[in-house]
């Protein structure tokens, strides 16, 4: 299952590599929290359901969360994937999927959290910046860490160039995490994340 917000790459690149039963992971929904955007229509395409809930329908972010966790549930995902999903969400939700809800951020971890980590990178005039494979936690990219790539900053870099390089990595991460994860398994040891179902 994924949660999308925009252009849907890291989606896409899932799909992709989902057609290859080896893949051994398959997106069984997409989920939004707006319409029109490119991520839905990938899904779309890829004959994946889609259900989309917008914070500002509900009476409040707890309403909304509620609704998140059981749409996402109808679908009994084994993972659930934030792949530029915008928002944070509920207590309910990281009740029902503790340990099982990854997210990816266009940073090395912990440095630059929140929504505009490759701009933040740029600004503090850092060299190499990244990706970062995180299970969810109550914090802001807090949770710990799956896998992570560094990407290096060029002189010339725009946010923009900055982040489209950081998404050519970011998308191959989350591939092999994601496929490794569901041929192998995964366990969280503290902060420490092992792939492999035992020790
Ligand atoms: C990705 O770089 C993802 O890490 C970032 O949004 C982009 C989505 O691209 N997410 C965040 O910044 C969340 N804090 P995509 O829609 O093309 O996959």
């Amino acid at each position: 299952m994924v949660l999308v917000s925009g252009s849907g790459t890291n989606l896409q690149a899932l799909l992709d590599a989902a057609a290859d039963p080896a893949y051994g992971a398959d997106v069984v929904a997409v989920g939004a929290d707006r319409d029109g955007i490119e991520g839905l229509v990938r899904a779309e395409r890829a004959g994946i359901p889609t259900f989309v809930h917008r914070v500002k329908d509900f009476a409040d972010r707890a309403a909304w969360d509620a609704r998140l966790t059981a749409s996402v549930s109808s679908y009994t995902p084994d993972l659930v994937v934030s792949a530029g999903f915008m928002k944070l969400v509920g207590e309910r939700f990281l009740a029902a999927y503790a340990g099982r809800f990854l997210n990816t951020h266009p940073a090395l971890s912990p440095s630059f959290p929140g929504m505009h980590g490759p701009a933040e990178a740029l600004e503090y005039g850092v060299k190499v910046t990244g990706c970062t494979l995180f299970v969810v936690d109550a914090g802001v990219d807090t949770g710990p860490i799956v896998a992570q790539q560094a990407v290096p900053v060029l002189q010339d870099d725009s946010v923009e160039s900055l982040h489209e390089r950081i998404k050519q990595t970011e998308r191959l991460m989350l591939v092999d995490a994601v496929g490794r994860i569901a041929r192998e398994g995964f366990r969280v040891e503290g902060r420490v994340v092992r792939f492999g179902a035992l020790g």
